[in-house]
């Protein structure tokens, strides 16, 4: 039997998390093919074999065969080619957004009517997709990012009007050790490229530059990384098990004419705030411009 039919459907709201319901969904007789097992696909993979896909039920199909058996290596999965499409009961897209016409049309051949395509590309729309797969009906787009891998992620799930129940539902299972699933409409979408697809770049540049002035300050790098990391996953996690706002939780550490407020004030300065939104219009406009708007 496809397991399909057995993964826990629940109706959508504007926001939601995962939850343990999704958790429990038996995965391990689910076949799965991912189709461009790359940075995106690849931690996809992690999470679906982490939410309880066999590694041999799991598929990649890259460019070549050999980087079809280097990637399932890598990833702890199995090779695969387009002949698996034939029985998986899921199809995962994670090319780039140019390759998506050469690559999605291939597929059609393949598909089961009844199998979930799951679409993780930027720069595309459910329109655009359903035309290529031949208005195949099962068809949910993704939008995560990196943090997935480690089970941190953020993902906005968009499923097409047409697709069923069981079809969502196979999705939320499928991500269900991903981090957080947000239900949001697709014209969302470029917002949330700036503010969590492409926004781990922006962590990152930030945690870099951190480390580096914490080393020229004196403290040797391997101690500043440490340090620096768990600084700042140490104040998101504050601010999620609080629920306060940040303002709150910075207003907190500033003492008048202390050391924190001199640093606040210097980041102010370098304009911060607008460096930041800067960031994050400039990508959700790419993003917008990617899919033609
Ligand atoms: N990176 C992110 O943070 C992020 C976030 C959200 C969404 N996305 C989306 O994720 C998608 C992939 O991005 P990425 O950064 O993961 O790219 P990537 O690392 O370059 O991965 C692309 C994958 O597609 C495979 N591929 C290329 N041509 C193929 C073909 N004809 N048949 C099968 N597989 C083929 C590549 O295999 P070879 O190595 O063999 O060429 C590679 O594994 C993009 O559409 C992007 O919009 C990415």
């Amino acid at each position: 039997m496809s397991t399909h039919e057995s993964t826990s459907t629940r109706e959508s709201t504007s926001s939601q998390q995962t939850t343990p319901e999704d958790a429990l969904a038996d995965l391990s007789s689910t076949t799965v093919v991912v189709v461009g097992a790359g940075n995106m696909g690849g931690a996809f993979v992690t999470a679906a074999l982490a939410a309880g896909i066999a590694p041999e039920n799991l598929r990649i199909v890259n460019s070549s065969e050999e980087s079809s058996r280097r990637a399932a290596e890598d990833l702890d999965a199995t090779p695969g080619t387009l002949a698996d499409v034939d029985d998986a009961d899921a199809v995962v897209i994670g090319v780039k957004p140019y390759q998506l016409d050469a690559v999605v049309p291939s597929l059609r051949e393949h598909l089961r009517e009844d199998a979930l395509v799951l679409c993780v590309a930027a720069g595309t729309t459910l329109a655009a997709l359903g035309e290529l797969l031949g208005g195949h009906r099962e068809l949910v787009r993704a939008m995560p990012n990196t943090p997935m891998s480690v089970g941190e992620g953020v993902t906005q799930l968009m499923p097409s009007p047409e697709a069923g129940e069981a079809s969502v539902g196979l999705a939320r299972a499928l991500l269900s050790a991903s981090g957080l699933v947000v239900d949001l409409p697709e014209d969302k979408g470029h917002a949330l490229i700036g503010a969590a697809g492409s926004a781990p770049a922006f962590v990152f540049t930030m945690i870099d530059a951190m480390i580096d002035e914490a080393v020229r300050q004196g403290i040797p790098r391997p101690e500043a990384t440490r340090i620096v990391l768990q600084t700042v996953k140490g104040s998101a996690v504050l601010l999620q098990e609080t629920g306060e706002h940040p303002a709150v939780a910075r207003s907190q550490v500033m003492s008048p004419g202390g050391t924190t407020a001199e640093g606040v004030a210097a980041l102010e300065r370098g304009g911060i705030r607008a460096a930041l939104a800067g960031a994050m219009d400039a990508a959700a406009s790419r993003s917008r411009t990617m899919s033609g708007e």
